[in-house]
């Protein structure tokens, strides 16, 4: 007999599931540092209206093509343009994607567990040094520390959608927004934090252009976690008899304060640590910032409140930022295992077996491009420089594709959902 289609328990079951893949390392690091460079407040009043007119709308749409259909996205693709194979495709693209980008956040998240194990062994000093980043990931004890996160990710999916997904961002999303605010507290008492929250609140109007307004878009995208099939999949284990529009509102409002809130966290810390500090010279990058920047941060709070208290700060964060990246790459896993499953007429078991053979197979050369192997980490180069297998995927799936796919499933809802009578 089929096995019955996993269904999350309750409205809040699904709120808190969704918020915890819409939270992460989008919201938690490149939110502030997209702010503080674009005109602080500024940015985030265009944010907001995205949010509310047009990241919202996609939401809806995005939840109810899953709900109704009850399909992963190639499926609820098929199914509403009745089979059309262009549109069949974009529904591919919206398996594809995630399961490409998950090569990298995996990776990433793989750094953040080494970080807080370093961290927990008393070496906050060490990571503070420009150059241990690049000797942490050329490491090759990661490969013990990726076969344990992928172990510990498989694990919580193998429990399926009420008792793996749901479980999880139970207990994480909870204690995420509690360690949030009482490490936002902290960083507050802290010599000049007010130069932080002035630069971050106070907008300037100045440094609007186009191409600020279009990073608001992406990152709004990003961060709600859109266009990539995870709310049609999310959606189709919505009851039937509950409302979308509450639920929706809830996670796009969970989403974007966790987003204000940890600005209010890193701004205020990075003018703590430098009251002068000028934030064109911010890094570009949000990995360069958490791995790089921020753990000399902490540690110039030893003066304060002494090595050990620096860590437990450290230590916390760092902990903060990988429960957000977990929970959003279980639900990034989850949808081609929706796919599996729903396509393949795979039992849940057999789904997340292929998935794991699948994403090993692409997250061990990505692991090793960053050092370990020279083969993956000068891969190819395009426009000039070298590029590591780990950039060609971010290049090709994150920076490309994504806002591609993201585009398509509002053209789907313009031209074809509300066409039908
Ligand atoms: N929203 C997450 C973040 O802010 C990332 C993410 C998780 C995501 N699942 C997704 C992005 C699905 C797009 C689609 O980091």
């Amino acid at each position: 007999m089929a096995e019955a289609r996993g269904q999350f328990s309750s409205k809040l079951g699904f709120i808190l599931a969704a918020a915890g893949s819409a939270v992460g390392l989008g919201n938690i690091v490149a939110f502030p540092v997209m702010a503080s460079k674009n005109g602080g407040a500024a940015f985030l009043i265009i944010y907001l209206l995205f949010i509310a007119f047009i990241c919202y709308p996609v939401m809806l749409a995005e939840i109810s093509m899953g709900r109704h259909t009850n399909r992963n996205p190639v499926g609820a693709f098929s199914e509403l343009s009745a089979g059309h194979p262009g549109w069949r495709l974009a529904g591919i693209l919206a398996i594809l994607t995630p399961f490409m980008i998950a090569v990298f956040y995996t990776v990433i998240t793989v750094w953040l567990v080494v970080y807080v194990k370093e961290i927990a062994f008393g070496r906050l000093d060490l990571l503070s040094n420009e150059s241990t980043f690049g000797e942490v990931v050329a490491r090759p004890s990661l490969f013990g520390y990726l076969l344990g996160l992928l172990g510990l990710i498989f694990t919580i999916l193998l429990g399926g959608v009420k008792g793996g997904i749901e479980r999880l961002a139970r207990v994480l999303m909870p204690t995420l927004a509690v360690m949030l605010v009482a490490l936002t507290l902290f960083v507050l008492t802290l010599d000049n934090a007010v130069a932080g929250i002035r630069y971050y609140l106070v907008p300037d109007f100045s440094r609007m252009d186009l191409s600020v307004i279009n990073g608001a878009l992406s990152q709004a995208f990003f961060s709600l976690s859109l266009g990539m099939g995870i709310l049609i999949t999310y959606g189709s284990y919505f009851s039937q008899q509950d409302s979308i529009s509450q639920s929706t509102r809830m996670v796009a409002v969970a989403d974007t304060s966790i987003a204000i809130f940890a600005g209010l966290l890193i701004l205020p810390a990075i003018f703590a640590f430098d009251p002068n500090t000028n934030t064109e010279d911010l890094s570009t990058s949000s990995v360069g910032l958490i791995f790089s920047f921020l753990p000399q941060i902490f540690l110039s709070m030893q003066s304060a409140v002494g090595y050990f208290g620096a860590s437990v700060v450290a230590i916390s964060f760092f902990s903060l930022v990988f429960f957000a990246a977990l929970t959003s790459l279980v639900s990034i896993i989850e949808i081609p295992i929706s796919c599996w499953i729903d396509e393949l007429k795979l039992t849940r078991r057999k789904a997340v077996l292929l998935q794991a053979v699948l994403l090993s197979i692409f997250s061990i050369p990505a692991i090793m491009s960053l050092g370990i192997s020279d083969y993956f980490t000068n891969f190819t180069s395009y426009g000039g420089v070298t590029k590591s297998f780990f950039d060609l995927v971010s290049d090709v799936f994150y920076e490309t594709i994504l806002p591609l796919v993201g585009f398509t499933v509002c053209i789907f809802c313009v031209s074809v959902l509300f066409r039908r009578e």
